[in-house]
């Protein structure tokens, strides 16, 4: 019905621009029918983790509406309950405004109307019946912050949303999780998660995750041990937020050189439940080629949810033509935690495991060492 009032408008206002005006009122008067295009979790500024976002939405050139104070965004839930956003606008002119970013969750539902309210009155509306489910790709910041050159990302493309495209590089579904080391400059600003769905030939709506977790370092720093059997202890302490470990070791010279078993997975060695600020440790499997001084190991703490909650960056750097010197690491932290009152400090000893194995030493005093730890040092 637009599509034929709207060419009438025209010709009216080339006619009168007061029956042009008059006509416009009328005509948003009648409940106007509009067309969502794309619903998509965004980063709202309340939180940086992305848990708690913003829900924008995307519809199709409408006629101007006039008017408009509040738009509502009504998301229908499994549970039939309904939740609704809402958006006030301060609209003199005419609005065609097609992008829509409200403070809220976008929660799972079965439908959703956006209406466009004047003095509480509709007038006008889109409706659309979709599964709308979390795509379950998070994409986060790790290691620094995203505008520091040492930044990483981490990201998961699930089965949902298939590959995920972050600036030059691609993520798949079976490589995830991926990390794209230090991407260059400029940084993919947008790493845009989207399945469609299709109502008849002519549409299609897209939901879309924009998210993207900010960095949070973790506190105090993690220590680092690399054990006899070649395996890195890395010892922190426990948070109820951040339950699984993974772990990245690679070649600050070049980024490609990744040591780590492709699974990052961090093995937390006891199965018993942990107190908040206590200890832990968990071993990671790492390849090192020998001859190889110097190695970044980048810490990652996701939650139940699969968010990344806190990571760190730290540098280990020894020489292996002097196999039992001990390590220094950059951006040592000294920490006090929680009451509890541990010292981590970052001590770190690379031994050549050829020499390891041979002495078969023992050591009291892995992971969470408080002193250097007795290395042989003679030959
Ligand atoms: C998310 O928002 C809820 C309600 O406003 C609040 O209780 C909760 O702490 C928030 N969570 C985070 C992680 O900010
Ligand atoms: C990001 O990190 C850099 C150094 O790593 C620091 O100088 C800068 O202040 C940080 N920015 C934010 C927003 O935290
Ligand atoms: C990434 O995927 C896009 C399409 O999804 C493709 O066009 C592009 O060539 C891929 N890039 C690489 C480096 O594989
Ligand atoms: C992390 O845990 C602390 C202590 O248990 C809690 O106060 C805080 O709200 C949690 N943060 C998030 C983002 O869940
Ligand atoms: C990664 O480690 C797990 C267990 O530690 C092992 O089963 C798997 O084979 C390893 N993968 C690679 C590629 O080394
Ligand atoms: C570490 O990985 C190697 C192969 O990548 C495997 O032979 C070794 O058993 C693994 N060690 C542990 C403790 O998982």
């Amino acid at each position: 019905m637009q599509m034929s009032t709207f060419p009438c408008i025209l010709l009216l206002c080339a006619i009168s621009l007061v029956t042009c005006h008059q006509r416009l009122v009328a005509e948003s008067r009648t409940n106007v029918e509009l067309f969502i295009k794309e619903i998509s979790k965004v980063m709202s500024n309340s939180d940086p983790s992305g848990r708690n976002h913003s829900t924008k939405v995307t519809i199709a050139p409408h006629p101007p509406l006039s008017n408009v104070d509040v738009w509502r965004l009504l998301l229908h839930l499994k549970s039939e309950e309904i939740k609704t956003l809402t958006l006030t606008v301060d609209e003199t002119q005419p609005s065609t405004q097609t992008e829509f970013i409200f403070e809220g969750n976008l929660v799972d539902s079965d439908s959703i109307f956006l209406q466009a309210m004047r003095d509480s009155i509709v007038v006008a509306t889109a409706f659309l019946s979709m599964e709308i489910r979390d795509l379950q790709s998070n994409v986060a910041w790790v290691g620094s912050n995203e505008t520091s050159h040492i930044s990483s990302l981490r990201i998961v493309a699930s089965e949902k949303v298939g590959v995920v495209s972050a600036g030059e590089q691609n993520c798949s579904t079976h490589e995830s999780p991926c990390y794209i080391i230090s991407p260059p400059d400029p940084k993919p600003d947008l790493i845009k998660r989207c399945i469609s769905f299709y109502f008849g030939a002519q549409r299609t709506v897209n939901l879309c995750d924009e998210r993207v977790t900010n960095f949070l370092e973790i506190s105090p720093s993690p220590s680092l041990y690399l054990q006899d059997d070649g395996n890195l202890k890395v010892s922190f302490t426990y948070s109820h937020n951040a339950t699984e470990i993974e772990v990245v070791v690679y070649d600050p010279e070049d980024h490609t050189k990744v040591f780590s078993n492709s699974s990052y997975r961090c093995l937390v060695s006891v199965s018993r439940i942990f107190q908040e600020g206590e200890a832990v440790s968990c071993t990671h499997n790492i390849t090192v080629p020998e001859g190889q001084t110097r190695m970044v190991v980048l810490i990652v703490r996701t939650d139940e949810k699969g968010y990344v909650y806190d990571s760190s960056r730290l540098l280990f750097e020894g020489n292996p033509s002097k196999p039992c010197r001990t390590g220094v690491i950059v951006g040592a932290v000294v920490g006090s935690l929680l009451g509890v009152g541990i010292i981590a400090t970052l001590i770190i000893i690379i031994v050549l495991r050829k020499r390891m194995k041979k002495k078969k030493r023992t050591d009291t005093k892995r992971g969470m060492t408080t002193s250097y730890s007795k290395a042989p040092t003679s030959e």
